[in-house]
């Protein structure tokens, strides 16, 4: 059975909260901040994770019927439909599993009459023994040297999600350094290779088709660069795969040894948890690597049994169809306050747009309603000195994602201390604004009466702009696996509430085929 097929806007809960909304519209999160227990109301702690989204534009009442257009479009049936391997991702004919590459139970989970648990588990053991190889010096290069450089070559979902976590658990890494390349733009592989050593260099080329145009023009750069020190019989001690496509691998000229399984039941954007996500094991050995996957598993659990009211993922995504249908909010922000996560945005950029950026529903009708949010953001402190003054003055809503961490890395508690400052000031800032009255008597404090005239309405702070704030105790691969899986939830909520298909992206297809075209013809 597949996914159920209703337009959300035919439902009851979407007409009362049409109606809701023309009664609410104009209040203002300060005065709802007044609210007895406010912030415990609109909190939920999970672990080490507690989300506070009691700085929003809504009520009790806003909740209630939001959580009621969760079920009144059965988002619970499509929950189970997901983990047990129904067929969601219709229009590709694939089952959307990624979920399953992270679960530890004995559960076996069947993909055309058979449990895909034996070969996930055989996959995770050849990425343990292969990066145990690697880390440690029993792989060597073809002239006996160890190995001190990765080179990942992919594209979108086989290069950001590997590239964001290589990046953002940079505190964990063990002494090799990993490169990314994904752009054709030749200027990136030439870049990424000019002071590398052959020698001493691994490439894992990760393409789940290993038909990408960039993967494999800048594979067969890097293959030519190796072959001018070296022979065909050193690239299996230099080049490995990851892919479904093993015929085009063998072609490449890789050992079958060396290949590395996907899977047409995992989505790009959604396979950093498989072997895509050997450069990250590389980088920071497995145990980490199976951190990360433990807290994706345990952040899947919670949103598959937890209530839809306590739900971290379902709230969030409530929240942002509020602001999206409701408000007219097209953009969201997302604003780590970890110079680690300075990748996570270009990764949530195609996690949520690759996948909610549809514009017909699951019957194959144009949408009347608005889908896919545009999201966008970089990290604090350093966006506060960038687009942060828009956010604050400009004329658009725009919801914002707070993520920061209790504690820091390298314990620099007096640094901490100021960014986390930051961190709330700015919720703050943004929420409750500053009246003309204050900017007058400030004016009036500092004495700068005679400024009043003229400078008055241009410090105004409107407030009462919405945004959530995501505290984790610190950042780990654990914790990070949570944030990652919380957002994948995300994305499947919304979708399954706009009654679009997530899971598929034929929107990149065009652009291909004319370049593709406009290549033959030259
Ligand atoms: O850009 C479209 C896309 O199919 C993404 O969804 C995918 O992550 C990327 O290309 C790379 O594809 P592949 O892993 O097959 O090279």
């Amino acid at each position: 059975m597949s996914l159920k097929n209703i337009n959300p806007t035919t439902t009851n809960a979407w007409k009362e909260l049409t109606s809701h909304f023309n009664d609410i519209k104009n209040i203002n999160i300060k005065d709802l901040d007044k609210e007895t227990n406010r912030k415990e109301n609109f909190s939920l702690k999970f672990d080490d994770l507690l989300v506070d989204y009691s700085k929003n534009r809504i009520t009790k009442e806003t909740l209630n019927l939001l959580v009621k257009l969760a079920e009144e479009v059965d988002l619970k049936d499509a929950i189970e439909k997901q983990f047990s391997g129904e067929i969601i991702n219709v229009t590709e004919g694939r089952e959307v599993l990624h979920t399953a590459l992270r679960s530890t139970t004995d559960a076996p989970i069947l993909v055309e009459g058979k449990n895909i648990k034996p070969q996930i588990q055989t996959a995770l053991r050849k990425i343990k023994s292969f990066s145990n190889k690697v880390i440690s010096g029993k792989w060597k290069g073809y002239t006996g040297k160890f190995i001190t450089d990765i080179v990942n070559i992919g594209i979108g979902g086989s290069d950001l999600g590997p590239d964001m976590v290589v990046e953002s658990l940079k505190y964990y890494k063990n002494h090799l350094t990993t490169h990314f390349v994904s752009n054709v733009d030749g200027d990136h592989v030439s870049e990424a290779i000019k002071n590398l050593d052959p020698e001493t260099t691994l490439f894992v080329i990760v393409s789940k088709t290993f038909t990408t145009q960039e993967t494999i023009s800048n594979s067969e750069t890097v293959k030519n660069w190796f072959l001018k020190s070296a022979t065909i019989f050193d690239i299996p001690k230099h080049f490995v795969a990851v892919s479904t496509n093993l015929e085009a691998v063998d072609n490449f000229g890789i050992d079958r040894n060396n290949v590395f399984p996907m899977w047409n039941w995992v989505g790009g954007r959604f396979s950093l948890w498989s072997a895509v996500g050997l450069s990250i094991s590389l980088s920071v050995g497995f145990d980490h690597y199976k951190g990360l996957l433990a807290g994706a598993e345990e952040m899947d659990l919670h949103f598959k049994n937890e209530d839809f009211d306590t739900n971290i993922p379902v709230i969030l995504a409530l929240l942002s169809i509020w602001y999206n249908n409701f408000y007219g909010a097209e953009t969201e922000a997302v604003l780590p306050y970890s110079q680690y996560l300075k990748k996570l945005p270009d990764y949530l950029q195609q996690a949520i747009m690759e996948s909610n950026g549809k514009g017909v529903d699951r019957n194959g009708n144009k949408v009347n309603y608005q889908t896919g949010t545009i999201v966008w953001g970089s990290t604090g402190t350093n966006m506060q000195h960038a687009f942060m003054q828009l956010v604050h003055q400009g004329t658009k809503l725009i919801p914002a994602d707070f993520i920061g961490y209790k504690e820091s890395l390298y314990g620099l508690t007096a640094h901490h201390k100021k960014l986390m400052a930051n961190y709330y000031g700015q919720i703050d800032a943004l929420a409750f604004g500053k009246t003309k009255e204050e900017v007058h008597s400030e004016l009036k404090l500092s004495g700068n009466e005679d400024k009043i005239g003229s400078l008055l309405p241009f410090k105004v702070f409107e407030g009462n702009r919405p945004s959530n704030a995501i505290l984790f105790d610190k950042l780990t691969p654990h914790s990070l696996g949570k944030l990652i899986a919380l957002y994948e939830h995300k994305i499947f909520t919304q979708g399954i509430l706009w009654n679009i298909y997530s899971y598929d992206q034929f929107g990149v297809e065009l652009g291909k085929e004319l370049a593709n075209k406009l290549l033959n013809n030259q």
